[in-house]
């Protein structure tokens, strides 16, 4: 469309929707989660139409390597090796890994956990 005056130029954001709650659909088949609204706000941002591209999460990298896509948010973590291939924005989130103990278990209430986090 960017070739039409008037249109909006295309943001295309290329995610794999399978992790909710950054990426999934709802039950009408639209794309929801934290990355969809905020590359959302990117593209209003710009100004830009926002086309959203899912695909497989291991085939991310390699398509905004090739170009084929602008942008990808996918709930990927800034890894080293990942670090090598694309550029990462600043981080928006950080997921606290936790694990309980088999003697600890069961959990059934926040409470149960406390002390046992890292
Ligand atoms: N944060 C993990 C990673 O970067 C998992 C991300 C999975 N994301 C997804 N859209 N399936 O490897």
């Amino acid at each position: 469309g960017s070739d039409d005056l008037g249109e909006k130029q295309v943001l295309t954001m290329a995610t794999s929707a399978d992790f909710p709650p950054f990426e999934s659909y709802d039950t009408e088949g639209n794309f929801i989660g934290f990355d969809i609204e905020l590359a959302e706000l990117i593209a209003d941002e710009l100004d830009y139409e926002l086309k959203i591209e899912d695909m497989n999460f291991d085939g991310l990298v390699g398509a905004l390597q090739a170009g084929r896509v602008d942008m990808v948010m996918a709930g990927m973590s800034a890894t080293e090796n990942r670090r090598q291939n694309v550029d990462f924005s600043i981080e928006y989130n950080r997921s606290g890994e936790m694990f309980v103990t088999k003697e600890d278990a069961p959990v059934e209430s926040l409470e149960d956990l406390e002390g046992k986090t890292v």
